[in-house]
């Protein structure tokens, strides 16, 4: 009973199978058969994606054609372009190629945004067959000069600046800006509420309240995924007032010993920086002075005063000057001279060796404290990191020899190594063998030797 329904239903399937399978027959037996077999489209139309200035062609493989006649025909504006190998569109930078069987090519050469649409290859069989392929055509993006803008924008502290980038392309290019250095851009609404953030998307970027540290390299990078991206550079330059810091104005230094007098100063644009004494008189650089200032960033450095041999008069203020059009500012170091107490000349010279050891640390110190600053410079950090990692790899490449070396010698009594090693060490699975055998006949060597001494006591004896 279980198989009783499908078979059943299977009988009847087949029943009705092999009743249209008749009908057809007959159906078709009695239509007049076609000699003629038509002609027959053997792959489909490609769809390109193409960029602008390309060249591109769109393949056609027609079966069985022949006395028709295949034609291109622009489908959105139903221009016919070509006829066979004959050229109808007044378009030089058309062409169909034939192979001479069954593929026909149309060529696009300089591919415009005009000729973005439907393609389609035609035969004029009655009803026509035919299919049809899409060009897309894309234009890599590029950034428009605005005329208004310059590379360089300049804004007093707290002014606010407008970037602008116009971006063409197609698709329509995405605008993102970026700071050079990879430092966030720090963006404030109206309200002065401000926030940071890795990179901004727009084409205006609009920099309020402009502080300082966001002097620098900003880029507008256009992207719309057709390579290559392009982007510009502004540079913004950010002017104040000078501003001096001296980390330590109270310095003491014993006679006779060379000092370090620092100031750091914030300018923009750069000052004119002079040292002076409490009696106005303008320090210049000679055997007794040192005057030095190192960069340490768009808009610090710090200036360094080394005065040498310390005699007496040398002790008093010092004063640090930063002007430049914004104003002016100083900064005094007092230096103070360190009395030491000398019971013996011995320990005088240790004091002093104290004293300028000292001396090192707190200059140390103080390079510490702006490499601090150094370190959102980022040319200065692969310095350091050039440094340090040479020596480690010096000596981590001078302890892997020897390393290697022990473990082959470690290897050495163990069993032969699995043969299925590279070259190196199957050359030294073979010297074990040698080094094996000499050993064990230099150590029989060493028992028989040992025996005849033996024997030639007892004889002796
Ligand atoms: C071309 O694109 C159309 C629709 O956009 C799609 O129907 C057709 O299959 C595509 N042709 C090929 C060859 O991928
Ligand atoms: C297509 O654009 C090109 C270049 O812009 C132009 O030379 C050509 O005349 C345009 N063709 C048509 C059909 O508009
Ligand atoms: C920079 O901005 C990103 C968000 O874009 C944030 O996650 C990150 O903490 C910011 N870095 C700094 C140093 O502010
Ligand atoms: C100033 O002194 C500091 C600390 O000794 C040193 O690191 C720096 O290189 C000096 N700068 C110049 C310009 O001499
Ligand atoms: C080099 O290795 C020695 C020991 O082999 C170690 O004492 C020393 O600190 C290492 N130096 C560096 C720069 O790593
Ligand atoms: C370590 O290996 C090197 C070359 O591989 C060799 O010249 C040197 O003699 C070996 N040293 C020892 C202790 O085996």
């Amino acid at each position: 009973m279980a198989y009783g329904l499908p078979y059943g239903m299977a009988s009847r399937n087949f029943a009705l199978c092999a009743l249209i399978v008749v009908f057809l027959y007959t159906s078709l037996g009695q239509t007049p058969p076609k000699s003629e077999v038509l002609p027959e489209f053997l792959a489909l139309l490609e769809n390109h994606t193409v960029t602008q200035g390309r060249d591109v062609s769109f393949t056609c493989v027609v079966n069985h054609l022949q006395s028709y006649k295949v034609a291109w025909i622009k489908s959105d504006s139903r221009a016919i372009l070509a006829i066979h190998t004959h050229m109808v569109a007044h378009n030089p930078r058309l062409s169909v190629t034939h192979n001479g069987h069954n593929t026909w090519k149309l060529h696009v050469t300089n591919v415009q945004p005009n000729d973005s649409g439907t393609y389609m290859c035609q035969v004029n069989t009655d009803p026509m067959r035919s299919q049809t392929g899409h060009m897309k055509v894309v234009i890599p993006p590029d950034i428009m000069d605005l005329d208004n803008t310059a590379d360089m924008l300049t804004t007093k502290e707290n002014g606010d600046l407008l970037l602008r980038c116009r971006a063409t392309g197609n698709p329509e290019p995405v605008v993102i800006w970026r700071r050079e250095d990879g430092r966030n851009i720090t963006l404030r609404n109206e309200n002065s509420v401000k926030r940071t953030a890795r990179t901004f998307e727009g084409e205006q970027l609009h920099l309020r309240g402009i502080q300082r540290q966001e002097m620098g390299s900003y880029l507008c990078i256009a992207s719309n995924g057709v390579p290559p991206s392009v982007s510009k550079r502004y540079y913004v330059n950010v002017r104040f007032k000078p501003l001096i810091k001296v980390s330590n104005q109270l310095v003491a230094a014993p006679v006779d010993s060379d000092v370090l007098l620092q100031c750091y100063v914030e300018s923009s644009p750069k000052a004119l920086n002079t040292w002076y004494r409490n009696n106005g008189v303008k320090l210049l650089a000679d055997e007794k002075h040192d005057i030095s200032e190192v960069t340490i960033n768009d808009y610090a450095y710090q200036l360094n005063l080394t005065v040498r041999h310390l005699d007496k008069s040398d002790f008093g203020t010092y004063t640090c000057s930063a002007e430049n059009a914004f104003g002016k500012m100083e900064g005094s170091i007092r230096l103070q001279e360190l009395q030491i107490s000398k019971p013996t000349t011995v320990s005088t010279r240790n004091t002093e060796t104290i004293e300028k050891h000292t001396w090192h640390k707190q200059t140390e110190k103080k390079g510490k404290k702006h490499s601090y600053v150094l370190d959102k410079e980022s040319d200065l950090i692969p310095k350091n990191v050039g440094h340090t990692t040479p020596m480690s790899r010096r000596n981590l490449s001078s302890a892997l020899p020897n390393i290697a070396n022990k473990s082959r010698i470690s290897a050495f009594p163990a069993p032969a190594p699995a043969p299925a090693h590279s070259a190196p060490t199957q050359l030294g699975a073979q010297k074990p063998p040698f080094n094996g055998v000499k050993s064990l006949r230099d150590s029989r060597l060493c028992h028989v030797g040992l025996v005849v001494i033996v024997l030639m006591i007892l004889i002796h004896d």
